[in-house]
Parts: C-alpha cells; structure tokens; sequence
C-alpha cells in the first residue's frame, strides 16, 4: 500500500524519547526551550512559543492579538475547520472571503471586499503548503491597520520571495502526525514582538507569569519534552523532507499534466511551495469520475484523500449559525480536487507505480 501520509522516524527520535523519558522531566522543560530557539531560528523570527496542536497556536495568536467578541477576522473558507474555530473560541466571527482558483489560498482582493469596520485580523492559511500571495494581504493589512494571523499549519519551510511563512505576522505551525514535520500532536507561534510571545507563554499557561500568579485568562496549552525532543529531531531533518516532496511533486506533475481533465498543482511566481500535499483537480473532462478514480487507485494500493469535501461555510455546523455565503471557487475546488501521495518515503517505483495507474484510466 501507498498511503497518502506517511510520518519518517528514525533511531534518533526513539533514542531522543527515550533520553526525555529517562531524565525524569517529562512535561515542559528544557526540550521545550531548546525547540522553540531552533525553530524561531529556522523561520527567522525572534520568538517561538511552542504549544500542544495548531489549533491551541491559533487560538492563542488570536487571544494574544486581543480579539473578542463584536470583532471580525477574514479567513479563508478552504481549510481545516481548526483554522475558523479558533476564530470562534475567542468569540468573534470568521469572515470567509472566496479563493483564487489557481493557488486554492484566499485571494487577496476578496479580502479588500470583506472590510468592515470591525475587522481586527486577517487569518491567510498556506494552503497544501503553498504560501499565499503575502506581498498584496501585507498591503491590505497595513492599509486597513489589521493585524495578520498566519495559518501556517501546512507550510513549515515555504517561502514567499524568499521569507519563511509564519514570519510576516504571527505565525501558527502545527506539529500533527501527517505534517511535513511532525511531533504526534504539538504546535508553535512565530513572532518577532516580545510583548506577544511573553503573552502567548502566559495563556499557555493559565494566565500566569510565575508560578501561581493568574493575571489573565488562560488555559493548559503546553508542550511536553517528548513531544519536543522529537520536534528538534524533525526540524534537523525538515530541508530534506521538503527537498524530496518537491522532488516527488516536479516527478508527478511532469508525467501527469498532458492528461485531459487532470490539473497539476499551481505554484505561484513568488512562492516556494513545500508541497504538504499535491492536489490535483480532477474536471468534468476528465475519463472518470474524482470518486471512481480514488476507487480504481485504492484497489492499486494507493491512497488518496480530500482536502476538503466541503469548504468550512458550508459545513451543517456553521450552517447553523447562519452563514449562507456563497463562494463558488471554493465550492468548485471541495467538489474537484484530490490530493495523492507525495511523502519524502516515496520510492521512485511508488512514483512509477502512482503514474501508471492514473494513466491507465
Ligand atoms: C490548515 C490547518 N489549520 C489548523 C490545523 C490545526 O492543527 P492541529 O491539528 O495541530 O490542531 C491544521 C492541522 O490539521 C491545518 O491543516
């Protein structure tokens, strides 16, 4: 079988795990630090506060930001719902603002449209890790004094005109199983502001500075050693990873793009996409159906999936709280993208064999 994700772990995290777990500091110590030093360092940032899922560094980003209720923040409809939710845990509302139908990221002048006088962020997600057009939402954003929330949750390493995702606002990584570097679950803010990081630490941490000292409202958002020492072994790792998936990506979409009704992934003159997943869409003109080519694939062993079915406005729970937007790229995309394997554990065969079997529908 070819699965559609697949985590690399070697002798270095079993023995780092096991160096954690022998030391007797388990929960957050100094694996913790010494993971957010390195990974501040790798995005170019001052500061990195790690945390335990991506969905805790977008729910703190927000939090630390000072968004609450009456506020708005415009986020795109084409993502994990962890990147909306997070909006609503503060109590604002999430604005979907349409997609560009080439990159799946939120397109810039569909921001523009979405101002109103309580907008507070704008929440851009980097999509299958490609990063979104940063040079126009900075634009935006410094026109209209909003503050930027990166969903870096898919983008650990991409670029844009050469500068890391997670460093032009404040940046939100996740560490989840399948991500392009992995810690089983765990996240990171990125910022450069000391007052924000400083802030950040104390939500993680229930409000507190020192120890017992609750001065604002937070929760128990941390990070364990072992989830760090893994991390750092990862990040060490992280250019090769990327290096292969985008090898892998140039080898699908050099084999796949003559075929009709099959479009390669779309990569954006300033960005350097790291590929957390290749996604291609699959139109009306193509010889089957999205579903009976998953199927025809699978029965080959290899694994497919999509992100995502159903764009996050239109999902029954936001549906019920009375979003009833309209936003046809992203509605075109849930109904005709999916993603194949792209992983760094990929064999040259797996390519083949990946090639070969589209081709033979
Ligand atoms: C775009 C996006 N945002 C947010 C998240 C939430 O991250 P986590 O699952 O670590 O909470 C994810 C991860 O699945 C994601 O892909």
């Amino acid at each position: 079988m070819i699965p559609i994700a697949k985590p690399v772990i070697g002798e270095d995290e079993i023995s780092a795990v096991t160096a954690v777990l022998r030391s007797g500091v388990i929960a957050q110590g100094r694996k913790v630090e010494e993971f957010e030093e390195a990974f501040a360092e790798f995005i170019g940032t001052k500061y990195a506060v790690a945390v335990n899922s991506g969905t805790a560094a977008l729910h703190i980003a927000l939090m630390v930001h000072g968004i609450g209720e009456e506020d708005e923040v415009i986020t795109s409809p084409f993502s994990f719902v962890a990147s909306a939710n997070s909006i609503l845990f503060t109590g604002a509302r999430p604005v979907f603002a349409d997609t560009d139908e080439d990159s799946f990221n939120i397109g810039p002048d569909r921001i523009a449209d979405k101002i109103t006088p309580r907008t507070k962020a704008i929440m851009p997600v980097h999509l299958y890790g490609q990063p979104c057009d940063m040079k126009k939402i900075m634009k935006i954003a410094d026109k209209h004094k909003l503050v930027i929330i990166e969903d870096a949750c898919q983008a650990h390493g991409a670029e844009y005109e050469g500068k890391k995702a997670g460093s032009f606002g404040t940046g939100c990584f996740s560490f989840y199983a399948t991500k392009n570097m992995i810690t089983g679950e765990g996240g990171m803010i990125t910022t450069n502001d000391e007052g924000i990081a400083q802030k950040a630490r104390m939500i993680r941490t229930h409000g507190q500075k020192e120890r017992y000292l609750n001065e604002i409202l937070g929760y128990n958002y941390r990070m364990t050693d072992i989830a760090a020492a893994i991390g750092l072994c990862q990040l060490a790792k992280l250019e090769d990873f990327n290096n292969k998936r985008v090898r892998n990506a140039k080898f699908l979409t050099e084999k796949l793009s003559e075929i009709k009704g099959l479009v390669p992934p779309h990569v954006g003159p300033n960005a350097k996409h790291v590929f957390h997943q290749y996604t291609v869409r699959i139109t009306g003109d193509f010889a089957i159906s999205r579903e009976e080519l998953r199927k025809k694939l699978l029965d080959r062993g290899i694994g497919t999936e999509i992100y995502y079915p159903r764009p996050i406005h239109r999902q029954p729970f936001y549906e019920g709280l009375g979003y009833k937007d309209r936003l046809p790229n992203s509605e075109k995309a849930a109904g005709e993208v999916v993603s194949l394997p792209v992983h760094p554990s990929l064999t040259k065969e797996d390519l083949e064999n990946i090639v070969r079997a589209i081709k033979g529908v």
